[in-house]
C-alpha cells in the first residue's frame, strides 16, 4: 500500500494534523470497524470466546509477521512493563553476575521494573545520556562478565534516539548476558527482524506506531533460550493447555506463552489486529524511508528557523520523531492543539512524530504553528542545546 492510500484510512486528517504517534497512533477506519465488530459479537452472541480468542491469535500472528518471528514465540501481555517484569522475574542474579545495564533514555516504567529487581539481587547500572544521546560505545564499554541483562530501547521515547542493538547484543552475548529490546517506539515504522537484532526478548505495545488501542502488548522470546526459572506472574493462559482446567497442575507452556497470565484484553486485541493489518500491507523499508525523509525535511526547516532540537540530527541515530526544545512543552503543545495540530509534550521538548500517513503538508502546518509561537512568545522555543 502506498502512503496516500494509507493516509486515506485515517479520518483525523480531514480536519487535523496528527503528529503524535509516539503517544497514540491515529485512529483508522479499520480499527473503528473492528471495535464495533467486537461489540456486535458480544451483543448478538453473548459470550463468543472462541471468536474473541481467534482475534487475539490474529493479532499475535500479525505482530510475529512484522518482526519476522514465529507466532508461537510471541506472548500477549497487558503492557510493556508486564512484559519486562516477566522477563526479569525469569532471570537469576547470582554471584557477581547481577548487573542489569540500561540507559537514562529508557522508558521509565521499564527502568522501574529493573530497579524493582534490585530486591531480588540485581544491580542496575544506568548509562548516562549526553545531551539526549547515548552512544553504542558507552554500552560496549560497560558490558562485562558481571552483566546479566542488557536493556535497550530500539528507539527512545524521549527524543527518538535509535540505538544500534545488534552491536550491543553481540558483545552482550560474548559475555553471557541476555538482551531485551523495548521496541515500543519503533515497531510499525522501523523495520524489525529479531534475527538481525540478535536480541533475546523484544517487547512492544500496540497503541503507538502499531495503530491499536491501549490494553495489549507483545513479548517475543527467543525460542532456544533456556528457561530455568519460571516467571513470577502467571495464570491459566501461561499453561501448556489453558483449557484443560486443572487447578492442581502448574505446567508452564514450553514456548513464549509461559509468560502469559490471565484473560487478554479482548477489545485491545481487536484494535491491535486491525491496526497491524494496515501496517502489514505496507513495505516496512518504504515506510521507514518515507518517515526518514519527512524527519530530515522537518529537521532542516526547524534548524533554519533557529529552533533547537533534542532529537539526534544524524539520520543513523534518528527514529521517527523530531523533538523541539522548549521551556514549557505543555503550553506549546496546547497552542498547537488549538490549531488542530497534535504533537506530544514530554519533559523539555515537544515530540513531533511521523508515520506513513504523514506528508509534507503536515510538516508545513506544524512549522507555521511553531513560527507563530516563536513570534508570540519569543525565547520560549530554545535556540541552542542546553548542557544537560
Ligand atoms: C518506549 C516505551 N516503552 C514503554 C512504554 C509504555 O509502557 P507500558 O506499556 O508499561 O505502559 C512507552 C510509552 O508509553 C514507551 O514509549
Amino acid at each position: 500500500m502506498q502512503a496516500t492510500e494509507f493516509r486515506d484510512h485515517f479520518p483525523v486528517f480531514s480536519d487535523s494534523v496528527h503528529l503524535c504517534s509516539c503517544s497514540e497512533g491515529a485512529l483508522s477506519d479499520r480499527v473503528m470497524v473492528a471495535m464495533s465488530e467486537f461489540m456486535t459479537s458480544w451483543r448478538i452472541h453473548g459470550a463468543p470466546w472462541q471468536y474473541w480468542m481467534s482475534e487475539v491469535d490474529r493479532a499475535r500472528l500479525a505482530f510475529a509477521q512484522l518482526i519476522h518471528a514465529d507466532p508461537k514465540d510471541v506472548a500477549t501481555v497487558s503492557c510493556a512493563s508486564e512484559g519486562a517484569f516477566q522477563v526479569v522475574s525469569a532471570q537469576s542474579f547470582i554471584g557477581s553476575k547481577k548487573v542489569i545495564l540500561t540507559n537514562d533514555l529508557e522508558f521509565p516504567s521499564v527502568a522501574h521494573v529493573w530497579l524493582a529487581a534490585e530486591s531480588r539481587g540485581a544491580s542496575v547500572q544506568f548509562i548516562s545520556d549526553k545531551r539526549g544521546l547515548v552512544q553504542t560505545e558507552q554500552y560496549l564499554d560497560q558490558i562485562n562478565d558481571e552483566v546479566a541483562l542488557v536493556s535497550t530501547p530500539l528507539v527512545s521515547y524521549a527524543n527518538g534516539l535509535r540505538l544500534s542493538v545488534r552491536e550491543i547484543a553481540e558483545k552482550a552475548h560474548r559475555h553471557g548476558a541476555r538482551v531485551i529490546v523495548d521496541a515500543y517506539q519503533g515497531a510499525g515504522v522501523v523495520p524489525i527482524d529479531v534475527e538481525d537484532l540478535d536480541c533475546d526478548y523484544l517487547v512492544a505495545g500496540t497503541l503507538k506506531y502499531l495503530l491499536g488501542a491501549p490494553g495489549i502488548a507483545f513479548l517475543w522470546v527467543r525460542p532456544e533460550l533456556e528457561q530455568p526459572i519460571d516467571p513470577v506472574l502467571t495464570g491459566w493462559f501461561g499453561r501448556k493447555e489453558p483449557f484443560a482446567f486443572t487447578p492442581r497442575v502448574l505446567d508452564y507452556a514450553e514456548n513464549a506463552r509461559r509468560f502469559q497470565t490471565g484473560t487478554p484484553a479482548i477489545p485491545a486485541a481487536f484494535a491491535a489486529s486491525a491496526g497491524l493489518s494496515l501496517i502489514n500491507e505496507t513495505n516496512t523499508d518504504e515506510v521507514f524511508s518515507h518517515v526518514s525523509q519527512l524527519a530530515q525535511i522537518l529537521q532542516d526547516n526547524l534548524v533554519d528557523a533557529d529552533m533547537a532540537l533534542y532529537s539526534p540530527t544524524d539520520p543513523q541515530q534518528r527514529g521517527p520523531q523530531v523533538a523541539v526544545l522548549t521551556d514549557n512543552a505543555d503550553h506549546l503543545a496546547e497552542f498547537l492543539e488549538q490549531r488542530r495540530i497534535f504533537v506530544s509534550p514530554r519533559g523539555k521538548a515537544i515530540r513531533i512524530s511521523l508515520h506513513y500517513y504523514n506528508n509534507k503538508a503536515d510538516l508545513d502546518q506544524v512549522l507555521a504553528g511553531l513560527v507563530e509561537y516563536q513570534r508570540l512568545f519569543p525565547g520560549r522555543i530554545a535556540n541552542t542545546r542546553p548542557d544537560s
